[in-house]
């Protein structure tokens, strides 16, 4: 069995800052409110880049600093629900802005678990030796589809991107993978795309989907505290770890209030969770990347530490991997 591991990371935020403050003055919100109901204090918003720019960006910085050429990376796996074409594909464009020529290169939606499901596609193809580099990317520009009348979810999200090369190795990498989707479920967070629309299409059999983000929030925070457990207790058991092996768990950043139910219920302190959510907000498949980034930045993850991402969002899905660094 060939192993995987990450060599590298990226990320990319956008600099405009929109602030809690700032959002009050166009719907009937507070600080105070969106502080203790969700951790965020702010969120960055894209004004001149779109979801390809800005994750070239995070891939470009997660290439440069893995010593690699641009013609090592034989994969690139975008995953996002935001990209501003349908084709070609947001990781056709990076390949494109990168030089990436002998990749192969597709984007998966997964919502807010695409980085996990990219990774786990990476790490399969490397394992049976179709792939040697992936860049797996995680970008959004969620400002597009979020629905700014709307206090229920306008606070919530922010746009963002984070990136992870990943390399057959020797060494062991990633140990343990877990992916599942619940899509009977899937209308507790819903954003529609393009509804039929050809000359012979019966207008009255047609209804058009909202073309902005709608979420049942309570029975979307019921299913993520439990996704969050389940898929981190099923990552310990298959890798054979315990959770005290574990330094560090890096949750998708949706919201402070499910970390904290996530580390009571398995009673992990919660200061082995990395938080930014009060930075950026949700920025679904970017989330797990940009934390991964910045901790490795902060030298915070040294070789061989045990650490688990975990993720959860629209479908529904969830994931998690448990990662030897
Ligand atoms: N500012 C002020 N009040 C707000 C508000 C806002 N931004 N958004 C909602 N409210 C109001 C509601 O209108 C409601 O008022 P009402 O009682 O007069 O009807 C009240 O606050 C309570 O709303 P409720 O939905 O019960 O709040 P909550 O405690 O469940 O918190 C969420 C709402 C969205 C923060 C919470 O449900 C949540 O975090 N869900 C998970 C969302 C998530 O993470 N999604 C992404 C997953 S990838």
């Amino acid at each position: 069995m060939i192993n995987s591991k990450i060599i590298a990371t990226g990320n990319y935020t956008p600099s405009f800052i929109l602030t809690n403050e700032d959002i009050s003055k166009f719907v009937d919100t507070n600080d105070e409110w969106i502080v203790s109901r969700t951790g965020i204090k702010e969120r960055r918003i894209a004004t001149d880049e779109d979801t390809s720019d800005i994750g070239t960006k995070a891939a470009l910085e997660a290439l440069k600093s893995s010593g690699l050429e641009a013609e090592d990376i034989d994969l690139i796996i975008f995953a996002s629900i935001t990209g501003e074409m349908l084709t070609p594909s947001m990781a056709c464009i990076v390949q494109k802005n990168i030089g990436a020529i002998n990749a192969t290169a597709f984007d998966i939606n997964a919502a807010c678990s695409g980085f996990i499901y990219g990774l786990t596609i990476a790490h399969s193809l490397i394992s049976i030796k179709q792939a040697k580099n992936a860049l797996v990317i995680g970008a959004e520009v969620l400002s597009k589809i979020v629905n700014w009348e709307d206090r229920n979810t306008c606070v919530l999200f922010g746009d963002g991107a984070g990136a992870a090369l990943l390399s057959a190795s020797e060494e062991k990498g990633i140990i343990s993978l877990y992916t599942k989707s619940v899509g009977e479920k899937g209308d507790s967070l819903e954003c529609g795309a393009l509804s039929l629309r050809n000359p012979f299409a019966k207008k009255e059999e047609i209804q058009s989907k909202d073309n902005h983000v709608i979420m049942d929030g309570r029975e979307v925070f019921k299913f993520a505290t439990s996704a969050i457990i389940e898929a981190i207790e099923k990552v310990i058991s298959d890798g054979n770890c315990s959770l005290e092996e574990v330094k560090y768990i890096i949750p998708h950043q949706a919201n402070y209030r499910i970390i904290d139910f996530a580390s009571r219920k398995l009673n992990i302190p919660l200061n082995k969770f990395y938080i930014n959510v009060d930075k950026y907000g949700n920025t679904s498949a970017a989330s797990i990347p940009i934390a991964l980034h910045e901790m490795n930045n902060n030298a915070m993850l040294q070789k061989g530490d045990k650490v688990i991402i975990v993720g959860f969002g629209g479908g529904l899905t969830y994931g998690a991997a448990l990662i030897e660094w």
